[in-house]
């Protein structure tokens, strides 16, 4: 849907410039004012439709739309370019199963949800991402890098959740540690979150999000 959805912008966007070259329209509008006018702007779509996603379908996200997904990612702005990032894609079952039987043990009342599948909120894929807590700026520079893998994901119908919790436990439960460490984030990095990938088996409703936390400043 949203792939369709770039091909029609992208075929809109070269009739524009095409129209664009002809003489001024009557009306005086520019030709990327009528466009824009007459059109929906996909990003725009795209931000505004994402939702969290917890229930996914059981096969994982493809290794080729995760690379699409990834260098979106690692193509976010970040501080000085220093990439102050690391990333690790997990969508090995045994991984997820193994640290979910972890989290399990340490939290019996989890599993008791007939839904329940796994900790990352039920997803075949999930990233896992490391700052340098070194840098003042890399908490920032993970977050925007998860931000545009999160709308990439969308715009090509993968759903996905910004996972915290999860991430609490492996740092703190001392039975997590070998996850922790097969991870293999360098000396320095530490484990910031995650998000979990996968197809979207649901259609959530949007949150309520309060504007008067906006205030302009004259
Ligand atoms: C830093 C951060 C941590 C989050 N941690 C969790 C989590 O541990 N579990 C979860 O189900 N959702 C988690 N979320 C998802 C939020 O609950 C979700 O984004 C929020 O409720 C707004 O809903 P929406 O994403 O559908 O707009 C987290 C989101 C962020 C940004």
């Amino acid at each position: 849907m949203h792939s369709s959805f770039f091909k029609t912008l992208a075929i809109l966007c070269i009739g524009g410039l095409t129209a664009c070259t002809q003489p001024a329209q009557q009306d005086n509008k520019t030709c990327q004012e009528a466009v824009q006018e007459e059109q929906p702007n996909a990003v725009i779509e795209t931000i505004m439709s994402r939702r969290s996603i917890r229930k996914y379908k059981p096969e994982p996200v493809s290794r080729e739309t995760m690379e699409t997904i990834l260098e979106c990612g690692i193509n976010a702005p970040n501080g000085m370019n220093k990439q102050s990032w690391e990333i690790r894609v997990v969508d090995n079952p045994d991984f997820i199963n193994g640290i979910t039987e972890v989290y399990k043990k340490a939290n019996p009342k989890a599993a008791e949800d007939p839904s329940f599948k796994n900790m990352f909120r039920n997803a075949p894929t999930v990233v896992f991402i490391a700052h340098d807590p070194g840098y003042d700026c890399s908490q920032i520079d993970c977050g925007l890098l998860g931000e545009n893998m999160i709308l990439s994901a969308w715009s090509m119908g993968i759903g996905s959740c910004c996972l915290g919790g999860p991430v609490r436990f492996i740092n703190t439960n001392p039975d997590a540690a070998p996850y922790l460490q097969k991870l293999g984030f360098s000396e320095g990095y530490r484990l910031l979150y995650c998000i979990a990938f996968g197809h979207p088996d649901e259609t959530p409703a949007a949150k309520p999000r309060s504007k008067e936390k906006i205030k302009y400043v004259e």
